[in-house]
């Protein structure tokens, strides 16, 4: 439409303004935001843009090949990943605490980001330039809610790429420091990104780190991505895509309880499900999801995922609750 193309044209006019001929960075996470982001900046200034993907490990199903198929198809950005999975894993080993979950998530991810700008940055150099920019895919309710700028407490530790060492300083780029979610799918439409990512659920930084509650292995993660894609699948296929702003899947590492599947009687873990409706993240209502969906969720990954044998509804809304469990 009329506005979201005028939304566009302003912000590429803008970015080439910024970067002129200097080279950029963007690390993209998986998540609507930064793929628009990067899009944009892509449609701005070509192939000054370089993205870097972290696998850290965390990620949905089908999340790394979304990024590197159909992100790439659809811009042309030029794209390296680093996969980070058992760094990540090494790193978590141990740690039940939310707050210091995210802080070394945060930390790794600093850390791998950082390697990879290093090795771009003397790319750069040999061909007699550098890179000066930073493109992220900070949207208005996150400056608003981390207090509009630097230093302010967040409610949580917000999982972006601050802190960089002093000799890795770039002058950021935000395209859509804005606009609210809304208008940034519609700008990721606008510029021919894919169904997949435009309309996929916000999804944090630390990814199924927070959404395991208990300490982070590598087993319970694939336990929690064969419930969470079950989850997706259903919602998609019950057309409840657009009405659901997000629906976490949290898996209860630490609890278990008793149940019977076929003759025998299980002792395993509970997921909780978190469908919300919202308009930008910072309320919430919790969903009131139709009993046939719930229905065939529960039976699907109770029968397909052995280590889950309980699935629970929270029915919390923000407040008191936020979104998600840590
Ligand atoms: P809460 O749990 O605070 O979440 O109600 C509000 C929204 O923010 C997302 N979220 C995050 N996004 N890094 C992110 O990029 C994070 O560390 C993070 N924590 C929460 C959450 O999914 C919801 O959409």
């Amino acid at each position: 439409d009329w506005t979201t193309a005028s939304i566009v044209e302003e912000q590429v006019e803008l970015i080439r303004k910024q970067i002129g001929s200097g080279r950029v960075i963007c690390a993209l996470s998986g998540g609507v935001d930064s793929a628009v982001a990067a899009a944009l900046v892509q449609r701005a200034v070509g192939d000054q843009l370089t993205c870097v993907f972290v696998d850290h490990g965390l990620l949905r199903s089908g999340e790394r090949s979304q990024v590197e198929q159909d992100l790439v198809a659809a811009t042309g950005v030029r794209l390296v990943t680093v996969d980070a999975k058992d760094r990540f894993l090494d790193a978590l080993a141990g740690v039940t605490d939310p707050e210091q979950k995210r802080k070394i998530i945060g930390r790794e991810f600093i850390r791998v980001f950082e390697q990879a700008a290093r090795d771009l940055q003397a790319e750069a150099g040999e061909h007699g330039t550098s890179v000066d920019f930073l493109v992220q895919g900070t949207l208005y309710p996150d400056v608003v809610e981390s207090g509009g700028g630097t230093g302010t407490a967040n409610i949580k530790s917000h999982h972006n790429v601050g802190g960089l060492p002093d000799d890795l300083q770039f002058e950021l780029v935000e395209p859509l420091r804005a606009l609210f979610k809304d208008e940034v799918r519609r700008v990721g439409l606008e510029l021919g990104l894919p169904e997949t990512i435009v309309q996929r659920q916000p999804f944090p930084g630390p990814g199924l780190g927070i959404r395991i509650i208990g300490e982070v292995t590598a087993e319970r993660l694939e336990t929690l991505r064969a419930a969470d894609a079950i989850v997706r699948e259903e919602l998609t296929s019950a057309g409840l895509d657009r009405e659901i702003w997000q629906c976490p899947v949290v898996l209860l590492a630490d609890v278990r309880s008793v149940g019977v599947q076929g003759d025998g009687r299980t002792y395993g873990h509970p997921i909780v499900l978190r469908p919300v409706s919202s308009e930008d993240a910072m309320t919430a209502d919790w969903m009131r999801m139709p009993y046939e969906v719930l229905e065939r969720i529960s039976t699907r990954v109770t029968n397909e995922v052995p280590e889950v044998n309980r699935v629970t509804l929270d029915v919390t809304s923000k407040p008191p609750g936020t979104i998600e469990w840590e």
